[in-house]
């Protein structure tokens, strides 16, 4: 596998060889991580990092990985960079690439990052767009693989908003590996038409297939991964909620949910998740309507079928392995 000078903008410009590759070199950077065995493979190298939306995971992922390999970062911030109020993208872009030696940026509309792309002349990568969160499904894959041991002929439901960043991401990632992806979700929130004829035809290739339902109970009967995600999503007005609530209500995974499921099912999230009333947000949307969690229950998430915590350190060996593989 060579993914030299390689972006990553959405997985599908990668070969399902090519992410069973990357999934291969993040297992055995985990190994040499876990084991201690230092792997400055990029020392002296550096990586811009550009989050014009906040993040935990996305952030410390890129910077531990960096790290690790021997590299610099320089964190630009929603508010730490002159990009798109005083200076275009592509001039940003071309500034960064004559410095750096990968950038990666999160942020809103997908041809932003692809504009980066364009105009430097170092790997770009997506920390998350509106359209697409590649790096998180890398991580979500080799969890999934991890637990299971294969990906092909794994049925994954997504459970809620299907028709953001991680319901596309997804569907493109089990496509691509010969999964079985449902997308369960009301009317209006499946991913857009064409993205699903794409994925579709790519799951004939791979073996994989594509579904969409509105019926929670009947969707999660034969599935390996139940996976949600937030409601309302960054950048999204918080007016949004009240619609949202009302049509996601029952696609919520609660204990009764997951009663529908296999003994062996396991539960998936790629967080931030509203799964109790301890944070600002989720206080004060619990209060308004008269809930305790939102997407996901506590007794999910907490449970021994959530594997959310094994899931967020992946995102650090994934984005390790794009960053090895692509310098
Ligand atoms: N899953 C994820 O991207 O988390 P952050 O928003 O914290 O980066
Ligand atoms: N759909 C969520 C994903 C967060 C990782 C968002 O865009 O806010």
């Amino acid at each position: 596998m060579n993914l030299k000078g390689r972006d990553l903008l959405t997985l599908l410009d990668f070969a399902p060889e090519e992410i069973e590759g990357l999934l291969d070199l993040a297992a055995s950077l985990k190994d040499k991580k876990k084991n201690g065995i230092l792997h400055r493979m990029h020392e002296g190298k550096n990586i811009a990092l550009i989050f014009e939306k906040t993040s935990t995971r996305t952030r410390c992922a890129f910077e531990v990985a960096a790290h690790d390999l021997g590299m610099g970062t320089t964190y630009l911030g929603p508010t730490g960079s002159q990009m798109g109020i005083k200076e275009t993208i592509a001039d940003t872009a071309r500034v960064l690439s004559g410095m750096y030696d990968a950038i990666e940026y999160r942020g809103y509309g997908q041809e932003i990052v692809e504009e980066i792309a364009r105009y430097s002349d170092v790997p770009v990568y997506n920390g998350l767009t509106n359209e697409f969160h590649p790096t998180q499904v890398l991580a979500d894959l080799l969890t999934i693989r991890e637990h299971f041991g294969a990906l092909k002929g794994m049925h994954l439901v997504y459970m809620g908003d299907a028709r953001f960043n991680m319901g596309r991401s997804l569907m493109i990632g089990c496509a691509k590996m010969g999964m079985h992806f449902t997308a369960c979700a009301p009317e209006g929130y499946f991913p857009d038409k064409e993205l699903v004829e794409t994925c579709k035809s790519i799951a004939q290739e791979t073996g994989g297939e594509i579904t969409l339902s509105h019926d929670p109970y009947a969707s999660v009967k034969d599935a390996d991964v139940i996976y949600t995600d937030i409601w309302v999503s960054m950048g999204e007005p918080q007016e949004a909620w009240e619609e949202r609530i009302n049509l996601m209500k029952p696609y919520q995974v609660n204990a009764d949910l997951m009663s529908h499921a296999k003994d062996t099912t396991i539960f998936m999230h790629c967080l931030p998740s509203y799964h109790n009333d301890q944070t600002d947000i989720g206080a004060a949307v619990c209060k308004t309507y008269g809930m305790t969690a939102l997407e996901v229950t506590d007794e999910v998430f907490e449970s021994k079928q959530s594997l959310v915590f094994e899931e967020a350190e992946n995102r650090m060996h994934t984005i390790k392995a794009v960053i090895a593989a692509t310098l």
